[in-house]
């Protein structure tokens, strides 16, 4: 049996994990040879593969990053104006003698991966992502790692905003989700979370730095990079035309300052976080995840169960079929119980008071 294997879309920690679990599950079970794609689909486009053996996984569980490389704008789609579908298909199946693919990514990957097994090339979704945003799925694994990340940050920014008696603004990562935002906000004690679920009040965020200014306190804000001001539009960093993924978000941090600044006294900063929080090696916590999810979706291949993704619900290892998770995502819901323990331990939410 030979597999292909491609990670795509942005990098996230766990990434490596994934890769060795699957290699050595698919060798050590049926032997099955691995075919290392590199750079996502561009590497399936561009024909650069490399064989992957149990030597080639061993010692990365723990390394940041892929070392199969990943592109998050090639899409055989639609590719320098051209749709490669069956282009890509015809050389997986025919030249590399690929039974099926596994392919690890967000909801842009998994589009990609499921519109290929239309064409014919049998695939397996593992889902990644920092941003925890995919549908069908609870917990997707790099996710902990940025959280652990962006809560060091906010410790950090609160000792630096204490000595000034500042407003500090941290600025998250996220897309359309606030779950990066939310967990860390929590973990890191931030006094206002922002997030792109709930449309924040500029007057409500900066009574809050007042009245703690009032008590001779400093404000930690963390802000989602998608968050968006009542009646206000998204912060938007770049559009990349073609791209799975189009629109790049980033900077509300920054807008934030801007309104907030001339209704207090305060001085205002703002950090914005950026790619730190998508690096680096993997929490034990994603490593596990990972590990499973790889293993998992090798028991898939095995088991001839294709077009589907493997996925955590419940607590459980399942998976689900590849179509009802394509395309959508997945944020925080107005019920979340996360929000209302912050709402009760008075953490604001850049919610107007209540009948305003
Ligand atoms: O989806 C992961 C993510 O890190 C998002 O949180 C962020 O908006 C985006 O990728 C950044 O993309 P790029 O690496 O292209 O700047």
């Amino acid at each position: 049996m030979r597999i292909g294997m491609l990670t795509g879309g942005g990098d996230c920690p766990g990434l490596n994990a994934v890769l060795r679990a699957v290699t050595k599950s698919l060798i050590r079970q049926c032997g099955a040879e691995v075919v290392g794609i590199e750079d996502g689909f561009l590497g399936l486009m561009e024909q650069r593969v490399r064989p992957l053996g149990w030597d080639d996984v061993s010692g990365i569980v723990a390394v940041g990053g892929t070392v199969l490389g990943t592109h998050n704008r090639a899409s055989p789609l639609d590719w320098q104006g051209r749709d490669r579908r069956d282009e890509v298909v015809r050389y997986a199946r025919e030249t590399l003698g690929l039974e099926a693919l596994v392919v690890i990514g967000g909801d842009g990957t998994m589009t990609i991966g499921h519109a290929l097994a239309e064409r014919g090339l049998p695939m397996v979704g593992v889902p990644k992502t920092i941003d925890n945003d995919i549908a069908g799925c609870d917990r997707s694994f790099g996710f902990d790692t940025a959280v652990a990340t962006v809560t060091e940050a906010l410790e950090r920014i609160q000792t630096t905003a204490q000595s000034h008696g500042r407003v500090m603004i941290v600025e998250t990562m996220g897309r359309n989700a606030g779950w990066i935002a939310l967990e860390a906000g929590i973990a890191g004690a931030a006094d206002v979370i922002l997030l792109p679920e709930i449309d924040y009040d500029v007057e409500a965020v900066a009574d809050v730095c007042r009245t703690r200014a009032a008590r001779r306190r400093h404000t930690v804000v963390c802000i989602a990079e998608g968050a968006k001001p009542r009646g206000g539009a998204q912060t938007v960093r770049e559009r990349i035309a073609g791209s799975p993924e189009p629109v790049r978000l980033g900077g509300v941090g920054h807008a934030l300052q801007a309104q907030l600044q001339p209704l207090i006294a305060s001085e205002v900063r703002t950090t914005v976080l950026g790619h730190v929080q998508r690096g680096g090696p993997p929490t034990a916590f994603d490593r596990v995840l990972a590990t499973q999810y790889g293993n998992t979706a090798a028991q898939l291949v095995i088991e001839g169960q294709f077009d589907r993704m493997v996925t955590l619900q419940h607590g459980r290892l399942t998976s689900v079929p590849v179509a009802s998770v394509a395309g959508r995502s997945r944020q925080v819901p107005a019920d979340h119980p996360l929000l209302r323990c912050a709402r009760q331990i008075g953490v604001a939410l850049g919610e107007p008071p209540a009948g305003a």
